[in-house]
């Protein structure tokens, strides 16, 4: 096998990517890039590793969220803090009810390519290159703004290092301290998930105080007061990529640099693809997109390319076939799996095959349906004997309107009241809630299950 080198992905088929017109300028921040430094640090990687690790095999679970794409018109410290309040209050309800240590990754800090359905828009008549996030080109309809500008990258990379600063400092600066576990509440939330969060914050409160009384003095300790926050995007916009790609002097491997996780999505994971050669190279954890259009033999082929050692936690799929769909394709991927005895986690993400265009127009998510697929994930994994591991899923802490359903009960009309997002419908804070509610729940119904069979 010949080494993989960090620009070997120039020689393979590329899709999804822009043409940039201008070489120089590309070339000229690829090596600005390339200067600069890395956002993330294998140590850290290496850890997070070992927590997939973890998740895969059932004594911990993976919440993986964020934004579709974040913007740059849309960054803001009250924006990231309120998506890591709402990633905090989903990781408790999951610690509290059903207790198991939670693995918390933002798609947060460099989320902002994006693969397109086509590459072009059009409107009245007018077509023009497609909008393929704030990294690449503008979303304004007009032939100026959708022009990809390698300048925009540098502007992503400075968001993303602010963006990371701020997470740093509200994992170990006493934001996360469990004492502040009423203080995640957002504002405007309301509805049922977020009454059986305030029920979970008093029992915390609660046992924090009877250990206090008691002189347990654990309120102090670094367990109580940080937690640890990581960073995760898809790796789509390759020169981005590898201008971030680092080597560590430690282990002499590479390391993308640009984030903890990098996931290749569901429209760029060929084989002999870009995507898949750069990914390969890596030693973050990669996570890789299933859909319906996943065959066994692309599963196997991947997982040998992907991860040739079997390393356990380098390799998380991301199921994402919509609701009612999980038992029609689930089960052949799983099999594949067990046939080549991978070491994989298997996460659901309930968001991106439940799309639909509502009858006001807007793109949107029954939030029925998001709960349905969880659902059938851990149907599917009980029937299998295998490990449901984690969840994806897109969510704001914004009070936005853009999944219709849930305790507010957003319909098509409401959709254009508050709908925000740079790209895909997000969940809201109430909606976020519930769905990790449903997953507490879930999670206890299997561990009473497993007990009482070892009891049986
Ligand atoms: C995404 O995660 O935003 C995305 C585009 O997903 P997928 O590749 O699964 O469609
Ligand atoms: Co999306």
């Amino acid at each position: 096998m010949t080494e993989w080198n960090k620009s070997g992905w120039r020689a393979k088929p590329r899709v999804q990517m822009p043409t940039y017109t201008d070489q120089n300028a590309l070339e000229a921040v690829e090596a600005k890039l390339s200067k600069y430094p890395p956002l993330v640090f294998a140590g850290e990687a290496r850890r997070l590793k070992d927590e997939l690790a973890a998740a895969a095999r059932g004594e911990a679970f993976l919440l993986q969220g964020g934004d579709c794409a974040e913007s740059f018109d849309q960054f803001s410290a009250d924006g990231i803090r309120d998506t890591f309040k709402v990633m905090l209050q989903m990781a408790m309800v999951l610690t509290y009810g059903a207790k198991v240590p939670v693995v918390k990754v933002g798609r947060m800090a460099g989320q902002f390519a994006k693969p397109r359905s086509a590459d072009t828009e059009t409107v009245d008549g007018v077509e023009l290159p497609s909008f393929r996030g704030d990294i690449i080109n503008e979303l304004d309809f007009t032939s100026e703004a959708r022009v990809p500008n390698p300048e925009k990258m540098l502007q992503a990379y400075m968001q993303s290092a602010a963006t990371l600063n701020l997470l740093r400092a509200f994992s170990t600066g006493g934001f996360a301290d469990m004492h502040r576990v009423h203080s995640w509440t957002l504002g405007f939330a309301e509805g049922q998930g977020t009454a059986k969060y305030q029920d979970i914050a008093n029992r915390i409160q609660d046992s924090i105080d009877f250990m206090a009384a008691a002189g347990i003095t654990g309120g102090t300790t670094h367990e109580f007061s940080t937690v640890d926050f990581y960073t995760s995007h898809e790796s789509l916009l390759l020169e981005y990529e590898e201008a971030l790609t680092r080597l560590d002097s430690t282990s002499g491997n590479w390391l993308a640099g640009s984030g903890h996780m990098v996931w290749i999505g569901d429209r760029t994971r060929q084989p002999d693809g870009a995507h898949v050669a750069f990914a390969s190279g890596v030693l973050n954890p990669i996570g890789l997109k299933c859909g319906p259009t996943t065959t066994a033999e692309d599963l196997k082929e991947l997982i040998a390319k992907l991860n040739p050692e079997n390393e356990e936690g380098r390799l998380t799929l991301i199921a994402r076939f919509g609701a009612g769909k999980v038992a029609e394709h689930l089960p052949r991927l799983i099999e594949a799996v067990k046939e080549v005895g991978a070491n994989v986690l298997w996460v659901c993400d309930p968001m991106h095959g439940n799309t639909i265009k509502s009858s006001s127009g807007y793109k949107t998510r029954p939030f029925d349906m998001v709960l349905a697929e969880v659902r059938e994930f851990f149907a599917v994994h009980k029937a299998q004997g295998t490990v449901p591991g984690g969840v994806h899923f897109e969510m704001t802490g914004q009070d936005v309107t853009e999944c219709t359903g849930g305790v507010r009960a957003v319909s098509d009309e409401d959709l254009s009241s508050r709908y925000h997002t740079a790209c895909d419908p997000r969940l809201n804070a109430s909606q976020a809630l519930e769905l990790a509610f449903l997953v507490a729940e879930e999670l206890t119904n299997l561990r009473t299950e497993n007990l009482s069979q070892a009891a049986g």
